[in-house]
């Protein structure tokens, strides 16, 4: 697939997915979430891939939302087909990827651009980035999982601090309320997601795989999480990466996955 508004590049065993529509602070489009969508899958079907960045072109914005312009007009049935689509060809594929995927939020992270951050399995942030749901100033409410991830990551209280006052939270804060896992200088931003993604780069990909589905079965109300991770506990046995981890330790070698 060919991408107008990405850039696509691979370090080690990581794509780097790059939104490239600086001069809208990268806000998501109809291309935008069709050309993640084709990137992500591209991505997660490619076995010499195992990890993803997800970052914002400049040093401002990783995605201050979606496109506003875009949706001005929409109606209620096309409000509709908005989220229903967004959630399942983008948000929805990153939250059940088999792949760690990692948001490098180099700027600010605002509505649909702080919940594609949600949506994803770590967060790392620079200093002046700035975190926020601003839907409610605009009449209308999160609607790409931000009032579910929020409120799994952060808590009722403070998801409903921020959904309702719309207020933008410092990096620093967001570290504090755990909805960034670190937070690096800009010209180190890249290289730490490079770093956290090679380590679990290392580790074996069949679990990591698992525990992201073990993990993510707990959130999902038609799922019983403890059952699941069960499943995928006896699973591991039967694996070559079990065979190899378990070898790799008794030879007291590094595993080779
Ligand atoms: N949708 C569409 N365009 C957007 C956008 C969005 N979510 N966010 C920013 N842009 C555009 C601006 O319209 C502007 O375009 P222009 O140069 O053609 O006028 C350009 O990006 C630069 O943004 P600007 O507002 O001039 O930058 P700023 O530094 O003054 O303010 C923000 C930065 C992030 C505070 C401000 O752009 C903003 O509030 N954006 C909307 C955030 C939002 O409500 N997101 C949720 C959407 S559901």
């Amino acid at each position: 697939m060919a991408f107008h508004q990405l850039l696509i590049r691979d370090e080690q065993s990581v794509r780097f997915i790059t939104i490239n529509r600086e001069e809208k602070l990268n806000a998501l489009n109809q291309t935008i979430l069709a050309e993640l969508h084709g990137a992500l899958t591209e991505a997660l079907a490619d076995n010499r891939v195992r990890g993803i960045v997800l970052t914002g072109a400049g040093k401002k914005a990783f995605v201050a939302g979606a496109d506003i312009a875009e949706f001005a007009a929409f109606d209620a049935a096309q409000g509709l087909r908005l989220a229903r689509d967004g959630h399942r060809n983008v948000f929805d594929l990153i939250h059940h990827a088999g792949k760690p995927i990692l948001a490098a939020i180099n700027g600010y992270a605002l509505g649909g651009g702080l919940e594609l951050a949600l949506a994803c399995h770590l967060r790392i942030a620079v200093p002046n980035a700035r975190l926020g749901l601003p839907e409610v100033t605009l009449g209308l409410i999160p609607g790409y999982g931000g009032t579910q991830r929020l409120t799994q990551l952060v808590g009722r209280g403070r998801a409903l601090e921020l959904i309702l006052t719309a207020d933008m939270i410092t990096a620093e804060k967001a570290l504090e309320y755990g909805l960034v896992n670190v937070v690096v200088d800009q010209s180190v931003l890249l290289e730490k997601a490079l770093e956290i993604l090679q380590t679990i780069a290392s580790r074996s990909p069949n679990a990591v795989a698992a525990a992201i589905r073990a993990v993510n079965a707990g959130l999902d109300p038609s799922k019983n999480g403890f059952e699941v991770e069960i499943e995928e506990f006896s699973k591991c046995f039967g694996t070559a990466d079990f065979a190899e981890g378990v070898s790799a330790f008794l030879a007291k070698r590094k595993p080779n996955f």
